[in-house]
């Protein structure tokens, strides 16, 4: 019992076993519902599920989309926010075996053009859901059909391009010659939300969805515009400039006309941002937040807020040797636009005033424990001592064009090239933000030189779009296939940090399994993370895996972890973790095979945990009974909401 009459915060399940099943498995006294499952319909016009369904655009403009991913919840009134709320959903992209089932596959998969109709049913079946939610008398969930709010927004749905980049020459195109506005979100993998009561959809591996097969450009290297085909050929629809033609061909950025608003040279450019969504009203465009940088985002998590302060936001660039971010608004934070959930409020005039002024900074780790954050400015000089501008060849006050290229910028300032940064989040009392690495191919030796395989055609020199790096202090491990979670905190100088290595993923049986875990914490891949705050100063930190590794993979699938962080210390060890105390790092709940374990909150009374499964393989069972008897379903991506059996607090 601490001086404040409190408990500490204490994990009451045993660890699990690793398991491989078709299910999800959970600790003892607790169950595991499915809710809205790929192709749940958000208004009765939508047919009932079955195996043979053949989905359209229609029905899945109107129904829950594919491979949940990140998600948020956002309270409809005082005194119920954890019995009904609405549920944000990213979808993050499509399994189109499980998509086209019925008709053995989809049509001209790798060559040829794809037909309209299918290729507007998976740009439907991405994006965003905004579903309505609610618990019955029974204790299970149901989603509300009908509701008025529920919404999608999907890879084709209009929005607004706010911050440097709006009205600039990068984004005028065909359909918005003013740069004003494009269409579509998409791969929107980890998510964020804001203090004031938005959802934010994070852009990350879109850069495959567009070709260029012409005049490429520096960023279109640096971030991976396809060449030749796009990862589904949508651009192939379009035809021969038929009446598609603007549907379409704008997946195909190769220029066709004289300038820029003649075509869609400039359409990639519309993407790879934080796009703000206000959940509460499907009247309002969504709003592609360019100040945040541009690139493979994973996701985007608040920082400790203070009143009179500015906010903050971190976010990570999910590709081997990429780098951690952090925007901090120009705007000082005012109380009064706490969680905005009433009517008429206009939300987005809100996130207009924190998010689209700011600086954005990119992280250096430095060997000692110390970091800082490099500013993305004109001004800023980079590591061998030129204006970023002149080093990037742009203008002096061209913060777009910084933007654009927000990697090749933070390269030039020396940020620090990590294990594939994915999901992070903040503990909300102290500000320890961790985030999750999540594995690294292209890490090499301490004694290796780096290469630089993109970075383009006008950039040519050392220092620029890292293909492999040698090891660095906050990644430590060549040929990383494990992981690791690390975490820091911001120093009162905005530009100083100081941080450590949380937890190394590793299999039991690995030499480099610096955590000491075991058979009932091993784990690979972290990605999914969120500090689940329980009050006075404690929390529980979630872990979950996206692993391909077979060290771990051949023990168990994919899983969520927990572990109470609060008064754990690294002392000596290489990691906070380690021998002495990795037992406190709990094995909580495992995935169905194929899948991985995603997307994760609690109710704020914390009586239900959600949390997502991602690509599975032949999951959840089918009520058809041919197909179950033949043990093989018709595999749909779902959201899963764990509680206890006496309807106590999850963990605790
Ligand atoms: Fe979509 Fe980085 O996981
Ligand atoms: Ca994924
Ligand atoms: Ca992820
Ligand atoms: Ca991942």
């Amino acid at each position: 019992t601490s001086a404040s009459g409190k408990k500490p915060l204490r994990l009451a399940f045993e660890s699990l076993r690793g398991a491989r099943l078709d299910s999800v498995v959970v600790p003892e006294g607790y169950t595991a519902q499915v809710l809205i499952p790929w192709g749940a319909g958000l208004t009765s016009d939508v047919p009932e599920w079955r195996e043979d369904l053949e989905m359209t655009p229609e029905i899945q403009a109107n129904a829950i989309g594919m491979h949940h991913d990140g998600m948020y919840h956002f309270p409809l009134g005082q005194g119920s926010e954890s019995r009904e709320f609405l549920l944000a959903i990213n979808h993050e992209y499509i399994d189109q075996s499980a998509l086209w089932a019925p008709r053995g596959g989809p049509t001209n998969a790798q060559e040829g053009q794809r037909p309209a109709d299918e290729v507007r049913t998976e740009i439907n079946a991405h994006g965003v859901a905004v579903v309505h939610v609610k618990k019955q008398a029974d204790g299970r969930w149901r989603h509300v059909v009908d509701s008025p709010y529920n919404r999608r927004i999907t890879n084709a749905s209009e929005m607004d391009i706010g911050g440097p980049l709006a009205g600039s020459d990068y984004v005028k195109t065909r359909f918005s010659p003013q740069g004003t506005r494009t269409r579509g979100t998409s791969n929107n993998c980890g998510n964020g939300y804001t203090p004031w009561g938005t959802y934010l959809a994070c852009e990350e591996n879109w850069p495959g969805y567009f070709v260029r097969n012409a005049q490429r450009r520096r960023d279109d290297d640096r971030l991976g515009i396809a060449s030749g085909r796009g990862r589904y050929g949508w651009e192939t629809a379009a035809g021969d400039a038929s009446e598609h033609r603007d549907e379409f061909a704008r997946f195909d950025t190769t220029p066709t006309a004289a300038d820029a608003t003649g075509d869609y040279r400039n359409e990639a450019r519309t993407y790879g941002y934080q796009v703000e969504v206000d959940p509460y009203d499907g009247s309002r465009r969504a709003v592609k937040r360019t100040a945040m940088g541009r690139f493979r985002h994973e996701g985007c998590w608040p920082g400790k807020l203070v009143a009179g302060e500015p906010v903050v936001f971190y976010s990570g660039h999910d590709s081997r040797n990429e780098y951690i971010y952090k925007f901090v608004s120009r705007a000082a934070w005012d109380p009064a636009d706490t969680n905005r959930s009433d009517a008429n409020v206009d939300r987005l005039a809100i996130g207009a005033k924190y998010l689209d002024e700011g600086t954005l900074y990119a992280a250096r780790f430095d060997a000692d424990g110390r970091g800082e954050w490099l500013a993305l400015t004109p001004e800023a000089v980079t590591r061998d001592g030129r204006r970023l501008h002149e080093a990037l060849g742009l203008a002096a006050d061209d913060q777009a064009g910084i933007i654009v290229h927000t990697c090749d910028a933070a390269d030039l300032m020396g940020a620090t090239p990590m294990d594939r940064p994915e999901w992070g989040t903040v503990d909300p009392t102290s500000g320890d933000v961790y985030m999750t690495l999540t594995n690294n191919s292209q890490r090499t030796a301490a004694d290796t030189e780096p290469t630089y395989t993109h970075g383009g055609s006008d950039i040519e020199e050392p220092g620029v779009g890292y293909g492999t790096a040698p090891v660095n202090a906050a990644n430590p491990r060549p040929d990383n296939a494990t992981g690791q979670v690390i975490r820091w905190r911001d120093s009162d100088d905005v530009t100083r940090f100081d941080w450590e290595v949380f937890v190394f993923g590793a299999a039991t049986s690995d030499p480099d399994n610096l955590s000491g875990l075991t058979e009932l914490n091993q784990f690979a891949s972290p990605d999914g993370l969120w500090y689940d705050d329980r009050g006075n100063g404690d929390g529980i930190l979630w872990i979950q895996t996206d692993n391909g590794y077979d060290g771990v993979a051949d023990d168990t699938n994919d899983q969520v972890l927990a572990v109470v962080p609060n008064g754990l210390q690294a002392g000596d060890a290489r990691s906070v973790l380690n021998e002495t105390n990795q037992q406190h790092l709990k094995r909580f709940a495992v995935g169905p095979n194929g899948c991985e374990v995603t997307g994760i909150f609690a109710t704020p009374d914390k009586t239900a945990l959600f949390i997502n499964i991602q690509h599975p393989g032949n999951w959840p069972a089918s009520e058809d009974a041919t197909r179950q008897a033949a043990g093989k379903v018709r595999p749909r991506a779902s959201t899963v909401v764990i509680q206890k059996l006496d309807g106590g607090q999850v963990g605790v």
